[in-house]
């Protein structure tokens, strides 16, 4: 036995296959176009005012969301994105329905009043999506911690253990309602 015993899950670099299914997903492959209603919903997207985050909180506000919160660490990027979302979704003027917010996940205090002030201030939260991360190789510390992992993963699962009271509130009130917690990776 020893060494020759074969483990239960064989994990090995199948680089060829996933080679092609890169290539054929990127070329071949276009997601299905959103079309679920989000009306009457309560939505937060962090890290909204670029890349997916900022596509997914057009998404939303373009499915009628009631409320859609842009979770962003510039306040100013944050209206700039607000901006953009407006002026391409011409079905709606309604820009009452988008406010940004700051959140600062390098800081454990900046995350935590942005989870008291959704306490306070958010009647419902049907849906929260934590898309705020970084990826560098630059070691840095924040907060005592190092950055990449302060705010992907530690101040990640501190927003999400956080939103989880007003997201379980949201389910009492409305039963038929299945609140949604997206942490993306
Ligand atoms: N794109 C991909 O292929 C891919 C693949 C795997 C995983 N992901 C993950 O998916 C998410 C979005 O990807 P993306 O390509 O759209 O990324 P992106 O364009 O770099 O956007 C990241 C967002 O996170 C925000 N952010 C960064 N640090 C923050 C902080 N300390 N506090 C609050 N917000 C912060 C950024 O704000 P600023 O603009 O102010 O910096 C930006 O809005 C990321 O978490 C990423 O790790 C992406």
């Amino acid at each position: 036995m020893g060494n020759t015993q074969e483990s239960e899950f064989p994990i090995q670099l199948n680089l060829g296959p996933a080679i092609r299914q890169f290539f054929y997903s990127q070329l071949f492959i276009t997601p299905r176009y959103p079309t679920h209603s989000f009306a009457g919903k309560t939505i937060i997207v962090t890290g909204s005012n670029v890349g997916l985050g900022l596509e997914a909180a057009r998404h939303f506000y373009r499915l009628n969301a009631a409320k859609l919160i842009l979770a962003v660490r510039t306040v100013s990027k944050g209206q700039a994105a607000k901006e953009d979302i407006l002026k391409s979704v011409t079905a709606r003027n309604d820009a009452d329905a988008i406010e940004v917010w700051p959140l600062d996940q390098t800081s454990n205090q900046s995350t935590l009043e942005f989870c008291e002030r959704v306490q306070k201030e958010l009647p419902r939260l049907d849906a929260a999506v934590l898309n705020a991360g970084i990826n560098t190789k630059e070691f840095r510390i924040v907060d005592d911690y190092e950055q990449v992992t302060q705010v992907n993963v530690l101040n990640t699962f501190l927003l999400a253990l956080s939103l989880l009271p007003k997201l379980r509130d949201t389910k009492g009130e409305f039963p038929d309602e299945t609140p949604h917690l997206t942490i993306c990776y």
